[in-house]
């Protein structure tokens, strides 16, 4: 686990950009696993910059997002399909074919998880996967308690979960409470990890991924036993390091 910290969040991104960027002109065909939430944004415009720019160009990348919630359809204002078409995909040349999110409205969803993983798979794993963190250290939606070794699964989303993502939905608006993720042992399938974590209120879970045991009460921790792991933060979620 390698551990670099950046002065601010926008150090981050750009380092976080600059990896992805040097992955996709190494390997144009890579295959990328991706996230959403409030974290990936400013990557994910250096990304789109970059693209504008002619620095970089993703018609031959392929993507497997990490997450979605169950019971959301892909135009849900709050589905993860629709939070990607809005903040990376509308803005690059990938193809849509090759994106690919979880399917939260399959009509068999236990089906649509462990299908996901053969797509995964059938695409010859992924290259580099991108991931933000839980303020209770999860990664993707594996909530504390998660399997070290689990795969694609429903996951019955933690009460403090539920509200750090409220800010994301209307006040009456409902808000799913399950959500189909990649299991722990999928993403540390991934051929290398890249974590950004940013602000002190991830202080805590950054110190728990980093210098806590390996322990499924703190889920990000599982990346201690990934060989090519890049942790990301800024000096604000740095601050509990010792
Ligand atoms: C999102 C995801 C989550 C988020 C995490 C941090 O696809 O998998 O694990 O990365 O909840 O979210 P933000 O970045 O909004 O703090």
């Amino acid at each position: 686990m390698q551990v670099v910290i950046k002065p601010d969040a926008a150090a981050v991104a750009k380092y976080g950009a600059a990896i992805f960027i040097q992955q996709i002109v190494t390997k144009p065909d890579s295959v990328l696993g991706l996230a959403t939430g409030s974290t990936p944004l400013a990557l994910y415009q250096q990304l789109i910059d970059a693209y504008r720019v002619e620095s970089v160009s993703f018609k031959q990348v392929k993507t497997f997002n990490l997450d979605e919630y169950l019971g959301l359809a892909a135009d849900h204002p709050q589905s993860y399909r629709y939070f990607m078409q809005q903040h990376l995909f509308n803005h690059i040349d990938i193809r849509i074919e090759h994106t690919a999110v979880p399917n939260g409205n399959a009509p068999d969803p236990l089906h649509a998880c462990n299908d996901y993983e053969r797509q995964i798979t059938a695409a010859g794993g992924i290259d580099l996967q991108l991931l933000g963190l839980g303020r209770n250290g999860h990664i993707g939606f594996n909530e504390p308690s998660s399997g070290l070794q689990s795969r694609t699964r429903i996951k019955t989303l933690t009460a403090a979960t539920i509200a750090d993502n409220a800010r994301f939905f209307q006040p009456n608006e409902y808000q799913p409470h399950l959500a189909i993720t990649m299991g722990i042992g999928t993403i540390l399938d991934a051929r290398k990890v890249v974590l950004l974590a940013t602000g002190s209120a991830k202080a805590a879970a950054v110190k728990a991924m980093i210098e806590g045991p390996l322990s499924a009460s703190c889920p990000a921790s599982a990346l201690q036993l990934h060989q090519h792991a890049v942790i990301v933060i800024d000096e604000a979620a740095a601050s509990e390091l010792t």
